[in-house]
Formats: C-alpha cells, sequence, structure tokens
C-alpha cells in the first residue's frame, strides 16, 4: 500500500509542490497509485535544493587543476607490454573479469526511436550495436576460454525493449546465464521556478540520473554481489555507443593491476583544443575529467615542449574500476550536474505544453566524478582509430556514418 491521499497533499504542501496534484481527479486508480508512489519515494528536499544549485553560478575558480600522467600504450617497451598483458589475461582466464554497458542514455542526438543499442549502423551485415560489442566478449571468452559476465544498465524508458530485443535475437549466441539486465536511477524534473513536472500521464516527469547513477544502482539490484558471488574484481564500465570500444582489455586491467590503485581510464589524444570532449586531469590532487564547458581558453591551448596539448587526454568513458572501489563510491553520494533541456509537460489545466527552447532542469551525475574519491587512477592512452567510433548525432561528425567508417577500417572490410 503506497501513502494515503492526506500524506500525499502533506508532504507536497511542505515542499511547495502542490501543482503535481492539479489533475489528480481526471486519473485512474492505477495511475493514481503510481503517483502515490513515486510521492512516497521521492526525496523532494533533494529536488529542492538541486534547484538552488541550477540557479547558482558554478565556479572552478578555487579549484587546482594540473595535468595528470597516463602511460601510452603504443610506446611500452616489451617488457612493460608483457608485464601488463600477463598480468591481465591471468585475471581474465580466472574469471575476475567483467563488462558493463551503460545503455540507460536517452539518445536524443541520435533520434532512434528504440534503445541505442538496437540501432543498426549500417554495416552490409546490419548487426545492431549490441551485436557489434558482443561480438568482442565472444572472441574474449574464446581466446581466454572464461565466460566474461555481461551487465547492461538500462533505464526506466528502455528496460523491457532492451530485454526483448535480447530474447528476440537470442543473446546473440551467448550464454545467457552471463548477461544481466539492471535499471539505473531517476530523478524528477522541475521548470524553472523550481516545480517539479507532470508528465503526460498525469504523474511526476522523472528523467534517468545519469550515467553517474551506475554506482548506486548496481548497489541497489545487487550487481556487485552477483560479481562478488562469480569471483568477479574488475569491471569495465564503458558506453553503448562507441562501435570500437574495447571492453576485454588486459593491457588496461595489467596495468591497473600493476600500479596498485582501484581505477583505470582510457584516452586518446584530443583531436584539438575546441573539441567539445572532457579531459583527464589532476583537480586539486586527486584525479578527475575537467569538462570542455568549464576549462578556460588559455588552458585548453596550453601545449608542452613537444607541441602536445597539457590537457590533452579525452576521456572516452571507458572505465576500469575494482568491484570494492564500486561500492565504497555506492555509499557516497557523486555531486549532480544540471542540464537546460527542452521537456513536455501537462499544464494546471491538463494540457499538454510541447516547448521549442529549454524550459526544464534536468539532474545529472557523471562517472568521471567517482574519480575524485579515489586517490589514483590509471590512464592508459590509446590510439583515436582502434578504439574509438561513437555514435552520437543522426549526422554529421559522431554519427552513424562516421562510426561505420572507422569501424570497416579498423577491421579492414574495405
Ligand atoms: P551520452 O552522455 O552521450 O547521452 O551518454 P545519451 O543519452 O546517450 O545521448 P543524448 O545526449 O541524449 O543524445 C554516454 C553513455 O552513457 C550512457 C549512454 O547510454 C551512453 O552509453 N548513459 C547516459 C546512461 O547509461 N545513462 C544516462 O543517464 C546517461
Amino acid at each position: 500500500m503506497s501513502i494515503s491521499y492526506e500524506e500525499m497533499k502533506r508532504k507536497l504542501e511542505k515542499y511547495n509542490q502542490m501543482q503535481i496534484m492539479s489533475n489528480y481527479e481526471k486519473l485512474d486508480d492505477k495511475t493514481k497509485t503510481e503517483l502515490a508512489e513515486q510521492i512516497e519515494r521521492i526525496d523532494f528536499e533533494q529536488i529542492n535544493d538541486l534547484y538552488k544549485t541550477a540557479k547558482e553560478e558554478v565556479s572552478f575558480e578555487n579549484d587546482v587543476i594540473e595535468p595528470i600522467s597516463y602511460i601510452e600504450k603504443d610506446k611500452l617497451n616489451n617488457e612493460e607490454l608483457e608485464k601488463y598483458l600477463k598480468l591481465g589475461e591471468s585475471a581474465i582466464k580466472e574469471g575476475k573479469y567483467s563488462v558493463v554497458t551503460m545503455a540507460g542514455g536517452q539518445g536524443t542526438r541520435l533520434g532512434h526511436s528504440g534503445p541505442k543499442g538496437t540501432f543498426d549502423i549500417g554495416l552490409d551485415s546490419h548487426k545492431s550495436i549490441f551485436e557489434i560489442l558482443v561480438d568482442t566478449i565472444k572472441e574474449a571468452s574464446e581466446k581466454y576460454n572464461v565466460l566474461i559476465p555481461w551487465y547492461i544498465m538500462t533505464s526506466k524508458e528502455n528496460n523491457e525493449q532492451t530485454k526483448e530485443f535480447f530474447e528476440k535475437n537470442n543473446y546473440f549466441n551467448y550464454n545467457k546465464d552471463y548477461i544481466k539486465f539492471f535499471e539505473q536511477g531517476k530523478l524528477p524534473m522541475c521548470d524553472e521556478q523550481g516545480k517539479i513536472l507532470v508528465n503526460e500521464k498525469g504523474i511526476i516527469k522523472e528523467a534517468s540520473d545519469g550515467h553517474g547513477g551506475i554506482f548506486q544502482s548496481m548497489k541497489r539490484n545487487s550487481i556487485t554481489e552477483d560479481m562478488k558471488q562469480r569471483g568477479v574484481e574488475w569491471a569495465f564500465i564503458g558506453p553503448v555507443d562507441n562501435v570500437l570500444v574495447k571492453m576485454v582489455d588486459p593491457i588496461l586491467l595489467g596495468a591497473v593491476i600493476d600500479k596498485k590503485v582501484l581505477a583505470g581510464g582510457k584516452s586518446v589524444v584530443k583531436a584539438n583544443p575546441s573539441e567539445k570532449v572532457g579531459v583527464f586531469c589532476k583537480r586539486n590532487g586527486k584525479p578527475g575529467v575537467v569538462e570542455y564547458t568549464e576549462i578556460s581558453k588559455e588552458m585548453s591551448e596550453q601545449v608542452n615542449e613537444e607541441g602536445e596539448l597539457v590537457f590533452g587526454e579525452s576521456h572516452i568513458n571507458c572505465n576500469l574500476f575494482n568491484v570494492q572501489a564500486i561500492e565504497e563510491v555506492a555509499n557516497k553520494n557523486l555531486p549532480y550536474h544540471v542540464a537546460h533541456k527542452k521537456a513536455s509537460y501537462l499544464d494546471e489545466n491538463g494540457n499538454l505544453v510541447v516547448p521549442d527552447k529549454p524550459n526544464a532542469y534536468k539532474f545529472e551525475s557523471f562517472i568521471f566524478d567517482a574519480f575524485d574519491m579515489l586517490n589514483d587512477m590509471t590512464i592508459l592512452r590509446v590510439k583515436r582509430e582502434e578504439e574509438f567510433a561513437p555514435v552520437k548525432n543522426a549526422e554529421g561528425t559522431d554519427s552513424p556514418e562516421t562510426a561505420r567508417e572507422l569501424y570497416k577500417k579498423f577491421y579492414n572490410m574495405q
């Protein structure tokens, strides 16, 4: 049983969010229950606080941002390469390695109606992105003679469709006991006055809480527990939308084990100073990522004696975490970032409003903010053309067309 009408009213009045009840009488019983469950679950104080921070000017002036050291895969000598390979391969063979794919994004820029992983980038085989990804796990499983667990983070919106897609495709002939789905968290969206929006169904409009929500959602959904039961110690957490993502890389794993740190990440050299990517850095002495929106022009253009960008290690969302670190991060709260978005909603008279400019705030946490909670991490610089073919936009840069060309080139298909 969820909370009563009176309790809902009391809670909403306390937080000045009574507009949520404007269309209550028009809702059917099932929807009323859904709304009651939301009101019971949501931390309205948190949303009101997040709204206040959305209105504040964010300043990074007091942060000390410095370049971070990294290992360049291409420049490793034979001895180092062998050492990392041996360490990484042994851990994989011993079943200590797993892969997690973040597939909870909305993919608004791509504009595909289904989950991004179901998208066909136009290869002759018409493989979906999910199939392109599982191919690499299957190949590694064969090579190391071990089944590698694959965890897929979905969102409330795309969870069912994602699971159905895997079912329909017979889990791409991978062992289905080694594929698990879990849903990421969500948070209400509010308007520019801090009022929580109501969606077309008449209930609170919620949106995914960003890829940083992965830590708490792995804990909440017992994914870390499942990993431990299987003897898994490491999780590569990567994006769904990079068709060249190297999800099983013994060198990254070996380097992280060798350096005795709990996390690692991959970088590619930033294409030019104004490329819209976050770059690895040291922030107040801790590893982190400085977003392209935060970095000054001067810093982004700074070069060293070799002529390379000082802040040039782009974070490509390829992250490696020890399971223990995932649990530690899950016990803390990552900061939220605010995005100003277009969001349709029901007004107080029950009319659907479809805005033509941003009208709402969405709160998201980012996976790389977790690095800050760890004292050290290992960064492996890899080659862009070998590991980075993002599918973000419908056309132009980082589109299915560019990703397809990079994929074909890498696999010598042309
Ligand atoms: P993006 O930040 O590019 O977002 O996600 P997106 O939702 O896919 O696309 P746009 O911005 O709406 O066009 C980078 C990676 O993080 C995942 C995405 O699925 C993608 O793999 N992600 C993002 C989540 O899993 N959850 C989120 O809440 C956000």
